[in-house]
């Protein structure tokens, strides 16, 4: 992707014209909902205005003092032309334990869980029976975020370095980890083995001659980071009291990096991995909850957690190490070229469930992070760095210093019109008057800390939980994954369903197309929706215009931006494929052209899992993503068959005639 924003023009605007981590809530009753009667009222008359042909409110918001490149106007308009960016053919839906790819593309699994990372690591084990030992040897589990460092620039080796989310649990029970020798008995072991199936994988991988991919096994950068691995708190609330423990003083110190999620890369070639839900491995053997206020919206556990290291491991039990949770829920930044360097976490970026990293540079090179933060009416972020960016430096302490925002969207010019403006609240103790007023924050370190808190405090908008973020690489446009909000009761301008099962996908265009500005201005880009369930298409439940029976998908989590600006919507969502999901299959990969609209199924995952993490080679023409927990309700033995586990893994797509993905 582009290393820089290039300023857009009204020219290039033309151009775009314009897991258990999700619960299984059951939607409440629609129709029962007075708010979402309000503006599903408000959209059906935004669409007959239209259909007068009366374009007032958007005249009037394109009147406005920032440069709008497109409007939320056309959302229930359907695509007019045929997108001349996506070159497959659309598939249908697949319920198969199987993968789909669109016609003419290959798709090949690649460094599923236990894959042997280093010379003589020991083969992956189908029946569970692997060692702790052995696991650190090995992929992790649960691929999920993905970057591809090219090596001098190659497209046919380089380092690839992913995250492992988590092991998947349900009621206290490891769902595969080991096997059929099961959970019990719980062993120090076993705790260990858990902790090693997480972190970060960082993997030297080439394709030869024939056009398979292989791991170096003798390269010096194959490496394994977990839960264990020494880590370093950087930035500003380093040394801070609130970070310090009895087994760390100093308070820089941490051991390991949790339930990474989404990622993000730097310009500088580092990776970004993103500590989410990290509250859920903390919790208490003492038999009371003792959590503090700060501790209860970070989501710790009560009393035991599911993945009971605190049984073995003092640090993870708050009530004999209130601290250790500050030291989790940061950004971590891993140099995949040095295997010897220690990861930093970077406490200037805040401490969030983070999703994914997003960078961008303003026009005078300092470097932008978007973020969002994975809960139920939780914000969207973004860093600006003090210091700038130097090209062929290592930009070694740029995350270190700068100032956090948070989000606000606001309504347009019309109620309902799913487009408005919006501004970034800055967090800082010493500018911001309610921050420097609120006596739970001592200090900046603390704000940093208590990110939640203090994004509560300033009246951020509350978001139907954010998942990934994009940058379009030249528009410099940044769209967000919004991935469902079954618990929303209240509709807004940038969340306009109650009850949101389905999810949407909102972008946003900073003032003066300046990732610098503290203003900008939104729309909403596609309300996920089912037109398979509601063939009335004046109920916003059916989704946007751009949501047709052939293309059809709940909960977008998964985002990324090709160099040709195509947009790759990956999700993780229900796939029962019955009642309010009907008509929507597996979990899968969709292709999105920003300026039609028009979006096409590409792949399909197997059973219950969900797509993840996307990143291509430097000349495209090979594309990396992940299938995270197939048969996590215990219905699928992809890929390996039906005498193995089923296994998490990447997943490497080309294209036939060797041509560039989604062509
Ligand atoms: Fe790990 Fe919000 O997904
Ligand atoms: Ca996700
Ligand atoms: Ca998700």
């Amino acid at each position: 992707m582009s290393n820089t924003m290039r300023i857009a023009t009204k020219a290039n605007c033309t151009m775009y014209t314009s897991h258990p981590q999700d619960t299984e809530d059951t939607p409440t009753n629609l129709s029962a909902n007075e708010h979402f009667q309000t503006v599903v009222a408000r959209a059906v008359s935004r669409r007959g205005f239209l259909k007068s042909g009366l374009g007032l409110s958007a005249a009037v918001f394109l009147a406005g003092p920032l440069s709008a490149c497109s409007s939320g106007e056309d959302l229930f308009r359907k695509p007019e032309k045929t997108s001349s960016l996506l070159g497959f053919e659309a598939i249908p839906i697949s319920t198969e334990d199987t993968m789909t790819v669109a016609a003419g593309y290959t798709a090949t699994v690649f460094a599923p869980w236990g894959t042997p990372l280093f010379a003589g690591a020991p083969a992956w084990k189908a029946d569970g029976s692997d060692t702790a030992a052995a696991q650190a040897r090995q992929v992790g589990d649960n691929h999920d975020g993905i970057h591809f460092f090219p090596i001098n620039g190659s497209s046919t080796e380089g380092l690839l370095v992913m995250n492992h989310e988590y092991a998947t649990v349900k009621d206290g029970t490891y769902a595969w980890l080991f096997g059929a020798n099961g959970t019990e008995p719980w062993t120090a072991d076993k705790a260990d083995k858990a902790m090693n199936a997480h972190g970060v994988s960082v993997i030297h991988i080439a394709r030869s001659g024939a056009g398979k991919w292989e791991i170096k096994l003798d390269s010096r950068y194959n490496r394994r980071i977990t839960a264990s691995t020494e880590i370093e708190l950087t930035g500003p609330a380093a040394g801070t009291d609130l970070l310090k423990t009895r087994a760390d003083p100093s308070g820089r110190r941490v051991l390991g990096t949790l339930n990474n999620c989404g990622n993000g890369w730097t310009p500088w070639n580092t990776y970004l991995t993103c500590e989410e839900n990290f509250n859920t491995y903390f919790g208490t053997t003492s038999g009371s909850d003792t959590r503090d206020a700060a501790q209860k919206r970070y989501g710790l556990m009560p009393k035991g957690t599911e993945y009971r290291w605190e049984q073995f491991v003092d640090r993870f039990d708050y009530a004999k190490e209130a601290n250790e949770s500050n030291r989790f829920g940061w950004i971590v930044e891993i140099d995949p070229f040095d295997p010897g360097s220690t990861p930093k976490k970077r406490t200037a970026l805040g401490r969030i469930k983070h999703e994914n990293a997003a960078y961008a540079l303003t026009a005078d090179k300092h470097i932008v992070v978007y973020m969002g933060d994975d809960q139920r009416d939780d914000y969207i972020y973004k860093f600006i760095s003090d210091g700038v960016y130097q090209e062929g430096s290592d930009n070694a302490t740029l995350l270190d210093a700068g100032k956090l925002y948070v989000a606000r969207f606001n309504d347009g010019a019309a109620a309902g019109d799913f487009m408005g403006t919006g501004e970034w609240i800055l967090l800082s103790k010493a500018a911001n008057a309610t921050l420097a007023a609120d006596g739970r924050f001592a200090s900046q370190a603390e704000v940093l800390i208590y990110t939640r808190l203090a994004a509560d405090a300033v009246g951020a908008t509350k978001m139907d939980r954010p998942e990934w973020v994009s940058v379009h690489p030249t528009s410099g446009e940044v769209y967000v994954t919004l991935t469902n909000n079954d618990k929303r009761t209240k509709a807004d301008a940038a969340n306009p369903r109650a009850a949101n099962i389905y999810g949407q996908i909102l972008r946003w265009r900073e003032a003066g197309a300046d990732a610098a500005a503290t203003t900008f201005e939104w729309d909403l880009f596609v309300l996920a929706g089912n037109p398979v369930k509601y063939a009335n298409r004046n109920d916003l439940r059916s989704g946007s215009a751009n949501i047709t029976p052939d293309n059809t998908f709940n909960s977008p989590d998964g985002l990324g931006f090709d160099r040709a600006g195509r947009l790759w919507i990956q999700t993780d969502g229900k796939y029962s494929n019955t009642g309010e999901y009907e008509g929507q299959g597996n979990n899968q990969m969709l292709c999105a052209d920003p300026a039609s609209k028009e979006i096409r199924r590409f792949f399909v995952g197997p059973k219950e899992c969900e797509v993840t993490g996307i990143t291509f080679t430097p000349d495209s023409k090979t594309m990396f993503i992940n299938v995270q927990h197939p048969g996590e309700k215990g219905n699928s033995h992809w890929p390996d068959g039906p005498a193995s586990l089923p296994r998490s893994a990447t997943v490497i797509i080309t294209k036939n005639d060797g041509g560039v993905i989604g062509t």
